[in-house]
């Protein structure tokens, strides 16, 4: 094989990681880069599954994911022992597992195997490449394969440690939402209608699934900064001062100060919508006077769903509105409080809406 070639694809290989797309992606296009380095037919990365204590496909060319007994075959070997593995001739190999070859139709002939290892040094997985497309798979081939399988591992050894961060981060949101209702008189289901209705209209302007995911688990915390506002304002049965009106203006501030994370996307979320679910599209909201694009998407979306929703349930200084009533006001207030096209999703899901509201009711 040229050296030209090898350089390229190793290029490209550093360009994919850079570009930093979803994992899925970047797995996929590792393997047709590893494909292409080896001049092979397809490449298929293997992770351990603990909890079934099986092999399975996190990415293959060709066929369907498949699972395959941890023990079994030359990936099985690989897994078990960490040894690179050339096979020039998988059906004269004892170890073999043909059953894969059954299910699909296709027929293996050479095959080499690298096995994925953690910064612990535990293997968690077995990279795999089928058939050269001329001569046989070399040491050069088993060289590539292991860098390549290097950073297989550590784009999944990431992809892992960032998933764990983030249950954690969602854990600490969801105490947090629950400090906040113990102190103000608003149950959970007002958290979670206003997550639903939040995510109806994310959903509904085509936003990326993880913005949906995240606005879903984050909007229950706007209202957190009304932890730092004395009881007896926030509990008042009747009309605010105007003194007391500014007291309570401070908790989208307060809420920010407690949640903002340079390092997480998910509390920086928070953060955001605690600091703009009271500005307004026009400009005369609080507390920075914010106007339109300016206030983050996430604080324009949940503006609407937190007051629809506070119209919508009785407070300590007022009734619920009916449902319809406060639809009206939503109508009237867009291009002044909200958003235009944000309260056009949220109109347009009508439905979605009213099956929320009757589902959660008090
Ligand atoms: P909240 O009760 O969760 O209300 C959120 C937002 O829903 C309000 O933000 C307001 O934009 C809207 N909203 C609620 N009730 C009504 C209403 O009867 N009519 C209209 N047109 N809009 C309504 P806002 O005004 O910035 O208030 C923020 C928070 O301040 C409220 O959160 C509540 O905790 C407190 N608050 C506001 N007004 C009063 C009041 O008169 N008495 C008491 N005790 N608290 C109040
Ligand atoms: C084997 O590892 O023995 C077979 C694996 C495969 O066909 O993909
Ligand atoms: C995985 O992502 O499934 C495994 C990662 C690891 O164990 O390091
Ligand atoms: C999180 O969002 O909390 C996980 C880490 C990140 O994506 O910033
Ligand atoms: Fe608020
Ligand atoms: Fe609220």
């Amino acid at each position: 094989m040229d050296i030209q070639k090898i350089l390229n694809n190793l290029f490209h290989l550093g360009r994919e990681i850079l570009k930093q797309k979803d994992i899925q992606t970047l797995l996929l296009s590792i393997a047709d880069i590893t494909r292409n380095l080896l001049n092979a037919d397809r490449c298929s990365i293997f992770i351990y599954d603990k909890e079934n204590d099986v092999l399975y496909t996190k990415v293959a060319h060709g066929i369907d994911p498949i699972v395959i007994p941890k023990d079994k075959g030359i990936v099985g070997f690989t897994f078990s022992t960490g040894e690179v593995q050339i096979v020039f001739d998988a059906y004269e190999d004892r170890r073999f597992f043909p059953e894969i070859d059954k299910l699909t139709g296709y027929t293996t002939k050479s095959l080499i195997t690298a096995p994925l290892i953690d910064s612990h040094n535990k293997i968690f997985g077995v990279v795999e490449v089928i058939n050269k497309q001329t001569g046989f798979f070399s040491s050069l081939d088993a060289e590539l394969l292991v860098l390549s399988s290097s950073y297989i591992s550590s784009i999944l050894e990431n992809a892992f440690l960032n998933e764990l961060i983030k249950e954690s981060h969602t854990k600490v949101i969801l105490k947090l939402s629950t400090a906040a209702e113990f102190k103000d008189e608003e149950t959970s289901l007002h958290t979670k209608r206003v997550a639903i209705y939040s995510s109806i209209i994310a959903e509904s302007m085509n936003l990326e699934k993880e913005f949906v995911s995240n606005i879903t688990i984050t909007a229950p915390m706007h209202d957190v900064g009304k932890i730092g506002i004395p009881d007896k304002i926030l509990n008042k049965p009747g009309k605010l001062t105007k003194d007391e009106f500014e007291i309570i203006k401070t908790h989208p501030t307060i809420g920010f100060n407690i949640l903002f994370d340079e390092n997480s996307d998910l509390l920086k979320m928070a953060a955001n919508i605690s600091k703009d679910h009271h500005e307004k599209w026009n400009g005369t909201g609080y507390p920075d006077k914010l106007e339109k694009d300016n206030i983050s998407l996430e604080g324009r979306i949940v503006a609407i769903a937190d007051v629809f929703d506070a119209l919508t349930s009785k407070r300590p200084y007022k009734a619920a509105w009916t449902f319809e009533r406060a639809l009206t006001l939503i109508k009237e207030e867009s291009g002044k409080h909200f958003d235009p096209e944000l309260t056009e999703c949220f109109l347009n899901n009508e439905n979605k809406i009213r099956d929320t509201y009757e589902t959660y009711k008090e």
